[in-house]
């Protein structure tokens, strides 16, 4: 007598055409027939297609009603923590953090400018940038996970901010060798960037600091990243390089990936943790894992005129002023001729006046040590003092984006070996 055992896989993939989003299911069975012996004896497979076709208005609708959906819930998040942490721990009155109340009519404009970066992803799609599956690409299961434990930390945290303590790490966190701008707990966080538990909890920190919109903000680099690689037509896909400065828990290099599925993508940061995290991230997506390497912005460990392009998101408002114009000129090391640099950070005085109260009380809410000097500093010129040309601005939502590019003539005459490792 065979005892039968059945294996079920499935996998949900949204696939558009012009006007339709198809939700392809595919639903394998491996059936095998094991003898009395337990030797295997029959293997069997059958798979099945289902198309689930969903016009682009339904798709568009269940985007923003996720999106919504998280909005609502980074809000009352907020609202409630707020209302907790002046119960549970007052802040004394000489270090209670002093925000300036919004006005409805700037919150109007945050919400009217929410609206419109879900607009542009939405458009970004519609043109064919990258694929619908992105749009819903949540981290549920981390969410459900670590949701309870951003509470859990939270009296630790009131305690570090109204005793202003902003230096603070567990005894068993290495911080030797680290520069001493980065040795701070960020946001009030628990041990800064620097364990485990505090990866664990950043994507969904973000999330709520940003109602939801951390993706939106993140896929903004996509569209220019795309068009600056078509300066690289010949080169197969396979072979374009393309360096995230910065990657933290990797969720730009997976928007990337999800875009340029065939690119050798790399990501450097300093967190061994955020790192580790990443790694977790990118190894469940098929195709090539990215490699993530320890290292500094400022000292990037990569052969010069290596990368078709080089991202960096949400980095340079952690950074002291001449670490800013260190990685810039990093990036225009490691950039080939002909590539792109990308920065995706906030926006800053100069672009959004309108929004300058929001941004004074960013640092007097969050730990933020560097963010008032980058809220004036002049990007565009420390991109053109390392040498980058063609720098472009744009805003969506509250973050700002410079596309930089490496001039052609930059190519030098002979390819330098001087600095960095190889990683090919
Ligand atoms: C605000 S997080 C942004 C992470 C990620 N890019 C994202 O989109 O969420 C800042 C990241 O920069 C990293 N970082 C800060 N200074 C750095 C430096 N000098 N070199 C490399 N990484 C750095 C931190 O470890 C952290 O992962």
């Amino acid at each position: 007598m065979g005892r039968t055992s059945t294996v079920l896989a499935s996998a949900l993939t949204p696939r558009r055409t012009s006007s339709i989003t198809s939700f392809y299911c595919k639903i394998v069975y491996f059936t095998a027939i094991l003898t009395d012996k337990n030797s295997l004896h029959l293997l069997i497979v059958v798979d099945c297609c289902f198309i689930i076709t969903m016009p682009d208005t339904l798709t568009k609708l269940a985007y923003q009603t996720v999106q919504q959906g998280k909005s609502y819930f980074g809000l009352v998040h907020k609202a409630v923590s707020t209302q907790l942490l002046n119960i549970v721990a007052p802040a004394p009155a000489e270090t209670k953090p002093k925000p300036t109340p919004l006005s409805l009519e700037l919150i109007q404009n945050i919400q009217r400018r929410m609206n419109e970066i879900l607009e542009t992803d939405w458009q970004d799609v519609e043109k064919g940038v990258y694929p619908a599956s992105l749009l819903f690409d949540n981290p549920w299961d981390d969410f459900f996970r670590y949701y309870p434990a951003v509470w859990f930390d939270m009296p630790e945290m009131w305690q570090r901010v109204n005793q202003k303590r902003y230096q603070e790490f567990d005894p068993g966190v290495e911080t030797q060798g680290l520069p001493s701008y980065y040795v701070q707990n960020f946001h009030h966080q628990t041990n800064g960037y620097l364990s485990d538990e505090s990866a664990n909890l950043y994507d969904l920190q973000v999330e709520i600091l940003f109602n939801g919109t951390a993706d939106p903000m993140r896929r903004r680099i996509l569209a220019p990243l795309k068009a600056g690689l078509k300066a690289f037509g010949d080169v197969p896909a396979s072979q374009i390089k393309i360096l995230d400065v910065a990657c933290g828990t990797g969720r730009t290099l997976k928007n990337i990936r999800g875009m340029l599925p065939k690119a050798s993508l790399y990501g450097v940061d300093l967190s061994a943790a955020y790192l580790r995290k990443a790694n977790q991230l990118l190894s469940q997506v098929p195709g090539t894992l990215p490699q993530l390497v320890q290292g500094n912005g400022e000292e990037l460990p990569f052969l010069e005129n290596y990368f078709h392009a080089v991202t960096s998101v949400f980095l340079f408002h952690e950074l002291p002023p001449q670490a800013r114009q260190n990685v810039i000129d990093e990036a225009f090391r490691v950039v080939k001729p002909g590539g792109t640099f990308i920065i995706c950070d906030s926006i800053q005085m100069a672009d959004s006046p309108e929004l300058s109260i929001a941004m004074e009380n960013f640092p007097e809410i969050f730990h933020e040590p560097y963010y008032r000097h980058y809220t004036t500093d002049d990007l565009t010129k420390r991109l053109t003092d390392a040498g980058f040309t063609e720098v472009f601005e744009q805003v969506h939502f509250m973050s700002k984006y410079l596309i930089a590019k490496k001039p052609i003539e930059a190519r030098p005459e002979a390819p330098s070996f001087a600095t960095g490792i190889a990683i090919d």
